[in-house]
């Protein structure tokens, strides 16, 4: 062999080996991008944020939880449901708070569980997530309703206000206005009832439960009385006004006005009896009045809705109701639960919701909106309705103060108690709750 010979193919060898090399080193290469691609996709944790509420409103909130998965790829929103009744819901994030292990991120609040779950220091401070401007766009009373001692815990997601819906149609055909007064809409039911037009002449809630105290509020606003003045503390369930609030309530049932089965009636009962074309009256939430006109509905076209009766020379009550998101303290992932308050009280998503389901917007601008305007004529004039709200009283302690007033008018109403010993002991007790 030549040295030439040798010389070549020791070139050859090195050239081999450097081929080899430079292979390695590119499918290294191709490993490590595929494997820097692929790693941060597989470990970049989709966060879990969890909620509780009742079935029916998960059901009408799952399109947008749906849309807020596709635009969010990395939060999942965990609907947990729950009763459907307002106090047991309550309960439940209460307990689970107590407990020290909340499986809540959210926190979907009623209108008065702010004070109480912000003073037992249960939910975030959320005044710096949003500006007066942002904040200003919401409805007043629910803002409100989600503060506490100056500071922001809820969020408003959907309003509601009490109101009264009459038969449009047997009004007409009898020749009576809308009423304004109690004596009013009791002449008319009585009348209507002799007509054999209506089973029932008024239908309202009256089981022990908190559909009770917001149903009481507003006759209580009708005769100018008040519960508890939060600013003093004052409690007024004694006085006269309050007392002939109590007296007329057990007088529609006893007078025939109002069914026997009252004392056990919440929102659905009395919704259902009305749709079903058995009462002139019927006071109830705004959310009556898409249901009422779907089929099946004995009333489609039949009914209208107006601002509660009163007494004369009084104002209309109008409870302020309505339900909000706030973030637990314990939950571990405030900004993807933040991320989510955001998404669902936008004004887009409000707008999706309150077309689907004829439920009440947290957001002012919408009750003007075009589109909201062309489905539902009558959301300008809720505005007023909500803007006229009778509230609560905004205080740490209303869960017990409430259930105070739930058990005493509970017994007047059913006839346990004369209205003027239920209501001397419901003050009673309530001042002593309050001055503890
Ligand atoms: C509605 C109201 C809520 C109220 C409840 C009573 O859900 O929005 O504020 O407490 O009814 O049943």
């Amino acid at each position: 062999m030549t040295i030439g010979k040798r010389v070549s193919q020791r070139t050859r060898g090195v050239k081999a080996k450097t081929t080899i090399l430079y292979g390695f080193l590119s499918l290294a290469i191709v490993l490590v991008a595929i494997l820097g691609w692929i790693i941060p996709a597989f470990t970049q944790q989709v966060v879990t944020v969890s909620v509780l509420m009742h079935a029916p409103e998960a059901a009408e909130w799952k399109p947008s939880v749906e849309e807020f998965h596709q635009t969010h790829p990395n939060i999942r929103i965990e609907v947990i449901e729950g009763p459907n009744d307002a106090d047991q819901r309550e309960d439940l994030y209460t307990s689970s708070f107590l407990l020290g292990n909340s499986p809540y991120d959210l926190v979907f609040m009623d209108v008065t569980w702010a004070s109480k779950f912000a003073a037992a220091g249960w939910l975030m401070d959320l005044s710096d997530r949003l500006s007066p401007e942002q904040l200003s766009a919401f409805l007043e009373g629910d803002v409100n309703g989600g503060r506490y001692q100056g500071k922001l815990y809820r969020i408003p997601l959907r309003s509601d206000a009490g109101m009264l819906y009459y038969r449009k149609d047997l009004l007409e055909q009898a020749g009576y206005e809308p009423p304004e007064t109690f004596a009013e809409l009791v002449e008319i039911s009585r009348s209507l009832q002799q007509q054999g037009l209506v089973d029932w002449g008024y239908l309202w809630q009256g089981k022990q439960y908190e559909g009770l105290s917001a149903m009481f509020v507003e006759i209580l606003k009708g005769y100018g009385g008040f519960w508890v003045d939060p600013q003093t503390l004052e409690v007024g369930l004694d006085r006269p006004e309050a007392i002939q609030a109590v007296q007329f309530l057990r007088s529609t049932i006893e007078k025939g006005i109002s069914p026997p089965g009252t004392t056990t009636y919440t929102e659905e009962e009395t919704r259902l009896l009305f749709q079903n074309g058995k009462a002139a009256f019927l006071r109830n939430w705004p959310y009556v009045f898409s249901l009422a006109a779907q089929e099946g509905s004995a009333i489609i076209g039949k009914y209208g809705i107006k601002p509660m009766v009163h007494a004369p020379g009084r104002d209309s009550g109008a409870c302020q109701g309505g339900w909000g998101l706030g973030i637990a303290k314990t939950s571990q992932h405030p900004d993807e639960a933040w991320k989510v308050i955001e998404f669902l009280t936008s004004e887009e998503i409000q707008r999706k919701f309150i077309l689907a389901t004829g439920k009440v917007p947290s957001l002012k601008s919408l009750f003007n909106d075009p589109t909201v305007v062309a489905k539902y004529p009558h959301y300008p004039q809720l505005l007023e309705v909500i803007e006229n709200a009778a509230l609560r009283p905004p205080i740490a302690q209303y869960a017990q103060a409430s259930d105070i007033l739930q058990r005493y008018l509970s017994a007047a109403i059913a006839n346990r108690l004369s209205p003027e010993k239920a209501m001397k002991a419901a003050a009673d007790e309530t001042r002593r709750l309050l001055n503890r």
